[in-house]
C-alpha cells in the first residue's frame, strides 16, 4: 500500500491505496465522489474526465499515486454556494444532456478547453471534445451549451 495526499475540490484527502488503483476508483470508492463516471475503463469515452492541476485528464488512465501531492477537481467541485457553474447552467438551459452519463466528463473537458481559450469556434469545440463520447444527444446541444457558457465565464476560466 502507498500513502497519498491528494487535494480534491480544495480539500486535502489522505489515504492508503494500492499502487495499481486508478484515480477514478479512488475518487468514487474512497471519497464517494460518484459524479465521475466510468464508461469504458480504456481511455475511450471520457466519462471519467476530471481536472488535474487545472487540465483535463481521464481518471481511468491515471493511477491515484500519480495524483499524489497534486490538485484534482471533479464535477462536485464546480458549484459554489449552491449555485451552478456557468457550464452546468448552460448544459441545463440548452438541453446538453439526455441520460446524463457523459455530462460530468463533458463539462470537465469543456472547462479545461475554455480555461485555455474562451473564444473557441464551433469546430474547435468539437475537436476539443473528441475524447468525450455521448450516445444520446448528437452533440449539437452540447456544443451550443459550451458556446453559451464561454460568454459567461471570466477570462481566467473561473
Ligand atoms: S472511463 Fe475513462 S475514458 Fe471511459
Ligand atoms: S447524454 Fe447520454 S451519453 Fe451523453
Amino acid at each position: 500500500m502507498r500513502r497519498v495526499a491528494i487535494t480534491v475540490n480544495g480539500t486535502r484527502r489522505e489515504a492508503e491505496v494500492e499502487p495499481r488503483e486508478l484515480l477514478v476508483y479512488f475518487l468514487r470508492e474512497h471519497l464517494g465522489l460518484t459524479g465521475t463516471n466510468v464508461g469504458c475503463d480504456t481511455t475511450t469515452c471520457g466519462a471519467c474526465t476530471v481536472l488535474l492541476d487545472g487540465k483535463s485528464v481521464k481518471a481511468c488512465t491515471l493511477l491515484a499515486v500519480q495524483a499524489d501531492e497534486r490538485e484534482v477537481t471533479t464535477i462536485e467541485g464546480l458549484a459554489t454556494n449552491g449555485e451552478f457553474h456557468p457550464l452546468q447552467r448552460a448544459f441545463h438551459e440548452h438541453h446538453g444532456l439526455q441520460c446524463g452519463y457523459c455530462t460530468p466528463g463533458m463539462i470537465m473537458a469543456a472547462l479545461s478547453l475554455l480555461k485555455e481559450n474562451d473564444e473557441l469556434t464551433e469546430d474547435e469545440i468539437r475537436a476539443g471534445l473528441e475524447g468525450n463520447m455521448c450516445r444520446c444527444t448528437g452533440y449539437q446541444n452540447i456544443v451550443k451549451a459550451i458556446q453559451s457558457a464561454a460568454g459567461e465565464m471570466l477570462p481566467a476560466g473561473a
